[in-house]
């Protein structure tokens, strides 16, 4: 056939290098409301749970097992289930309905009796129902600091960076998993130079991830994963039971953790069990629901390129966010992983929880170049920081970051490169050479940075963890360096364990180390006037973006 030029330029363009697939509710390919998926329904007897969405108690899964017992509400459920779903679908987007009473009604329903509510809803309609959902008043930001060489100054540096530009969690992972301690160390130090109070965590295996938790060199934890079939739970060693297990462990000593889902793990996973990707994840939510866990970080996360591929399948992606957020749950909504060649498309993929405010829109913006982001690469990553202040200043919206200065920004990652140099010298760690302080002051990522003596790093981390180093090692190494200062803050982060006040629903600290939550900062959002509204002082920084024409010079 002759080629039209009209399609062949078409072809070319990036949107179509992306994947797509059409519906196949066999194996899981469907984003949600399945013709194969169950269909609402609830019997109560003695306070027990006895069908759930056709299924009779003596046939449920664990998942089944586990929503009924713990997650749904027995004494209203019969009076919950019998509204309309189009009814409550209504009531979520009508501005005169309270939050509470939303979470009241939800609090009664079946997976899918949830899923039918929101099947109801287009995404502007989900939108407005986020933005009186969500449980925090303000919404915030999280960031990903990682970097290809695991180099623990760059990850300082990147750490007081993200945290100068506005993000209120900021999380490390690795590319050599023994690196785990030395980047969980440089991100709580450099995290506490860029900004008082900034929250850190290491995503690794859950037993590391833990014991770095329990000795203070994260202050939360994430990537606690549920799943929405019995299946690939077991397939992971896990039922809802270990997870709930796993969330007192760190509840137990004081520390903010949440879940981690999302749809399309199940797809992956081989095991969807014929189920729409949304009913699946409803599941999930539930069984975070019931595990008691404040909040949860969803919206498909790192299996984003299987709703991606098919129809609704981003709206089916702020659907699941919703949902959590209906449940009463803290949402840390993805955007966290590329998965699109497009920028349209990824942006308008991150609109849907940008417009409305999340309480973490991004779970993980990359605050590093995307070839140094170790989850995979984020779907907006350092390049896009101007873009991103821009976009907050045209459409007067918080997004939770700020334009930052190019002085101040050498600045304060110079200063945390340097905090970690003492602590490392304190320590008797791998020496941290001014050349390195001074590479990580202007890098943008690892290639601008020295290469370091791996086998050296690695076999002090072995010695450093043998030797039982706490958070509170890291103090006094900070205090006997000259860096009084961090100390403080990096003990402030420990006394937040003892007073428990973060472990509250969506709970961030401020500058001053007070937490910010769904408890002291409820979302209020009841229409025009109500709710979070930019205050003056906000609307100044986001303004003030670097590349400005100057009216006195004109
Ligand atoms: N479901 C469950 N867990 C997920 N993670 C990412 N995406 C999902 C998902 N859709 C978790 C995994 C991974 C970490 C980055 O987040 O535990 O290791
Ligand atoms: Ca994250």
């Amino acid at each position: 056939m002759k080629r039209s030029k009209r399609f062949e330029v078409l072809d070319k363009r990036d949107v179509n290098q992306d994947g797509y697939i059409n519906e196949w509710p066999e194996k899981g390919f469907i984003a949600m409301n399945s013709p194969l998926d169950p269909k609402p329904s609830i019997k109560v007897s003695n306070g027990i749970i006895t069908t759930m969405d056709g299924i009779e108690r003596k046939d449920f899964d664990f998942i089944d097992q586990f929503i009924a017992d713990y997650a749904i509400n027995s004494d209203i459920t019969e009076q919950m289930m019998a509204i309309d779903s189009l009814d409550i679908a209504r009531r979520l987007v009508d501005i005169h309905i309270k939050r509470e009473e939303i979470i009241q009604i939800v609090s009664g329903l079946t997976p899918a009796k949830i899923c039918e509510v929101v099947g109801h809803l287009n995404v502007v309609e989900m939108m407005m129902a986020m933005q009186k959902m969500r449980a925090r008043k303000s919404p915030a930001n999280q960031a990903h600091i990682t970097n290809l060489k695991d180099n623990p100054v760059q990850i300082a540096a990147d750490a007081a960076e993200g945290a100068l530009r506005g993000f209120a969690e900021e999380e490390t992972t690795v590319a050599v998993a023994r690196y785990a301690p030395f980047n969980a160390i440089a991100l709580l130090i450099g995290a506490q130079v860029g900004r008082r109070g900034v929250l850190t965590q290491c995503a690794v295996e859950e037993a590391i991830e833990l014991d770095l938790g329990i000795r203070g060199l994260t202050t939360y934890a994430e990537t606690i994963s549920v799943y929405g079939t019995e299946s690939v739970f077991v397939d992971g060693d896990d039922t809802p039971y270990s997870k709930a297990f796993l969330a007192s462990a760190y509840a137990s000593r004081g520390l903010k953790m949440r879940f981690t889902s999302g749809t399309g793990s199940e797809v992956l996973m081989g095991n969807a069990e014929s189920k729409s990707m949304l009913y699946l994840e409803t599941r999930c939510i539930l069984v975070t629901k019931g595990a008691g866990v404040q909040g949860l970080q969803n919206g498909s996360v790192s299996c984003i390129g299987i709703p991606a591929s098919v129809p609704s399948g981003i709206r089916a992606v702020l659907a699941e966010n919703l949902i959590a957020a209906m449940l009463d749950l803290e949402v840390a909504s993805s955007n966290d992983q590329s998965f699109t060649h497009s920028d349209q498309r990824r942006t308008a993929r991150t609109m849907m929880q940008f417009l409305p405010g999340t309480d973490f829109i991004f779970s993980g913006y990359s605050g590093t170049p995307n070839y140094d982001n170790m989850f995979a690469g984020a779907n907006f990553d350092a390049e896009d920081f101007d873009d991103y202040n821009v976009l907050q200043r045209d459409l007067m919206v918080d997004g939770g970051l700020r334009p930052v200065k190019e002085e101040e920004v050498i600045k304060t990652r110079r200063k945390a490169a340097k905090a970690l140099q003492g602590v490392f010298l304190e320590l008797g760690l791998p020496t941290i050479t001014d050349e390195e302080v001074e590479a990580a002051a202007y890098a943008h990522g690892s290639k601008d940075m020295p290469d370091r003596d791996i086998l050296a790093d690695l076999a002090a981390i072995d010695d450093m963890m043998n030797r039982g180093i706490t958070g509170l090692d890291i103090v006094k190494a900070l205090y006997n360096s000259s860096h009084e200062d961090v100390a403080k803050s990096v003990l402030n982060m420990l006394k937040q364990r003892i007073s428990g006040n973060y472990l509250h629903t969506s709970a961030i600290l401020d500058d001053s180390f007070n937490v910010i939550s769904a408890v002291n900062h409820k979302n209020d959002y009841m229409g025009p006037g109500t709710g979070y509204r930019i205050p003056e002082k906000r609307w100044q920084e986001i303004k003030d973006i670097p590349h400005i024409i100057n009216l006195d010079d004109l």
